[in-house]
């Protein structure tokens, strides 16, 4: 098998508040993914970073009397006791306000100037006169246009749902300092998508072989349609804010900066020059190399971003683009869009503070997760019932039936041979490692499980027929006793090793009990033969009505 190289990101969250759930759900998808490859032997940078700039962080640093650096640095300095928590592997974290994305941007957006792809145009936008600033449609609020509704957003009604320019909304005030915007003219720089080369090459790059799910390339098929009246297609994107704005300056254009969304995906490059400069590695050489695989975790609400324009950026900017952007729904809770307000979201602190295991949640994100875009709902009683009767129940239970009796009679030594009906478990379960893999590749991590669970099944199955409690009293039924409880450990260990990019922790105790080295995808042809394990330790508590509710 020839090894693989990869560089897998997740998106970069806004540094302007703690992780939701909905993060945790994305990072463990990629983590997962990336736990797998790395069993498969394969090289993987995973990188992430905080998304610093932008004018929302720049008011909520104001409003905290900070700068935005310092703001920024607060909320980044919280992200490790939650990654660490939820067992997320990153390589690297940074930050797009890092000196690696300032130059990058920079060099990106002079290599775009010099394609003729960057335009500089007058436009028209609301501005504060009494904050001396150009408002965010999300920071004008007014009456709607459409019903009449009061404290609507410049951009849609949340009373009739009608979407509209700022400039339709009526009475509009600021909602930075309540005075009425006025219209003020300034140049913005354009990223001319509308050019003919930016088609061409997003009709060919979106159409690759595996680079999309089908829904999320329909959905661009949508974006790409002009109507009669030559309305939709791509149109030249705005990637200029004027001063003040915490971001990038643009080079030769005093008091802009670049657009939030221009350097954040940036980022991801930025984070990955980091990580390599601490190794002593040239990030350059990586990337040129035609082996290397760039990956993209994303939800689905940034797939435009993803899609569109960030493979223009990189492409005209003569940079590697990106082979497969993953796109995967929103996370809901009792099938509701979570809302703070409401307080039904999960903080995934609070979860951690509660002592839940962080494997539960792992294993039962991934048990709903496929490889569409599809939403994922939390149910708590659903929750309950999957990890105690799936990974307590059909897992665990296979060790705890067997070690006790392998320790007491047989000082942890394994029987060299399982019997006729213990290969007859044994050999699916070797059997299954290529499927598995598939599936994990494929991120159809929910089949996965389910096929791993199908075999924890047989395997119980196979312990109910043999019945080793019976066995253990009759001293005639030993070496029989033996291969039971041996062919029990070496489905387990299998098993571990299938559930191990899901559930990193569990499967350092099994590894430390059984008393072998960290399991790799190879070990599943193998077998544990003439081999002594430890004794049995406690692996992991079924969860509890009352620690849910709690949540
Ligand atoms: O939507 C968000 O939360 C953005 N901060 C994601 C940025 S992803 C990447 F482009 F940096
Ligand atoms: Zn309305």
């Amino acid at each position: 098998m020839t090894r693989r190289q990869l560089f897998v990101t997740t998106a970069l969250p806004y540094a302007n508040a703690n992780f939701h759930i909905g993060h945790i759900m994305e990072y463990s998808q990629a983590d997962i993914w990336v736990r797998f490859q790395r069993l498969q032997g394969h090289e993987v940078h995973f990188v992430c970073a905080d998304d610093a700039h932008g004018a929302p962080i720049m008011i909520a640093a104001e409003k905290a009397g900070v700068t935005p650096q310092a703001f920024v640095a607060g909320i980044a300095a919280g992200r490790k006791p939650c990654l660490d928590g939820f067992h997320i592997a990153f390589d690297h974290w940074h930050s797009t306000d890092a000196p690696e994305n300032h130059q990058l941007s920079q060099d990106i957006y002079r290599k775009l100037k010099a394609q003729g792809l960057i335009e500089v145009r007058a436009i028209e936008q609301f501005f504060d006169p009494a904050k001396g600033m150009f408002l965010p449609d999300r920071f004008i609020k007014g009456e709607c246009p459409k019903c009449g509704a009061k404290d609507q957003y410049g951009d849609s009604c949340e009373n009739c749902g009608a979407v509209y320019a700022p400039t339709e909304v009526r009475n509009p005030y600021s909602v930075l300092s309540g005075a009425t915007p006025v219209l003020k003219t300034s140049d913005h720089h354009f990223f001319k998508l509308s050019d003919p080369r930016c088609k061409a090459f997003l009709e060919q790059w979106t159409h690759a072989a595996g680079r999309l799910q089908p829904e999320v390339l329909n959905k661009i098929k949508e974006w790409f349609s002009v109507d009669e009246e030559g309305k939709g297609g791509l149109g030249d994107w705005d990637i200029s804010r004027d001063a003040p704005y915490f971001g990038i300056e643009i080079p030769d254009a005093p008091g802009k900066y670049f657009y939030v969304w221009l350097d954040a995906p940036i980022g991801y490059l930025a984070s990955l020059t980091a990580h390599f400069a601490r190794q002593g590695r040239n990030v350059d050489e990586f990337l040129a190399d035609p082996a290397t695989e760039q990956v993209h975790f994303i939800g689905k609400d940034i797939t435009y971003f993803h899609t569109l324009f960030w493979p223009a950026t990189l492409h005209f900017s003569g940079r590697k683009t990106p082979d497969r952007v993953y796109v995967h729904g929103f996370l809901t809770v009792n099938a509701e869009k979570m809302s703070k307000s409401r307080g039904t979201g999960i903080d995934p602190l609070r979860y951690l503070e509660l002592g839940l295991d962080a494997e539960w949640l792992r294993y039962y994100l991934a048990a709903k997760l496929n490889d569409r875009v599809e939403d994922l709902d939390f149910n708590p009683e659903d929750f309950i019932a999957r990890v105690n009767s799936d990974l307590i129940g059909k897992y665990i239970n296979i060790a705890s039936r067997a070690a006790g009796f392998l320790a007491k009679r047989f000082a942890g030594r394994l029987s060299t041979t399982l019997g006729a009906d213990g290969e007859a478990v044994i050999t699916p379960l070797q059997a299954a490692a290529p499927k598995l893999a598939a599936l994990y590749d494929g991120r159809e991590f929910g089949k996965a499980l389910r096929e791993v669970m199908a075999l924890a099944d047989t395997v119980n199955e196979y312990v109910d027929a043999h019945k080793p409690w019976e066995l253990a009293k009759k001293p005639e039924a030993a070496a029989e006793l033996h291969e039971a409880c041996s062919t029990c450990i070496e489905a387990f260990r299998l098993l571990t090793l299938y559930l191990k990019p899901v559930l990193p922790a569990l499967s350092a105790k099994v590894e430390a009990f059984l008393q072998v080295a960290p399991l790799t995808w190879a070990d599943a042809g193998k077998r544990l033969g003439a081999h002594t394990i430890g004794a049995f330790q406690h692996l992991m508590q079924r969860v509890t009505v009352e620690q849910v509710e709690a949540l």
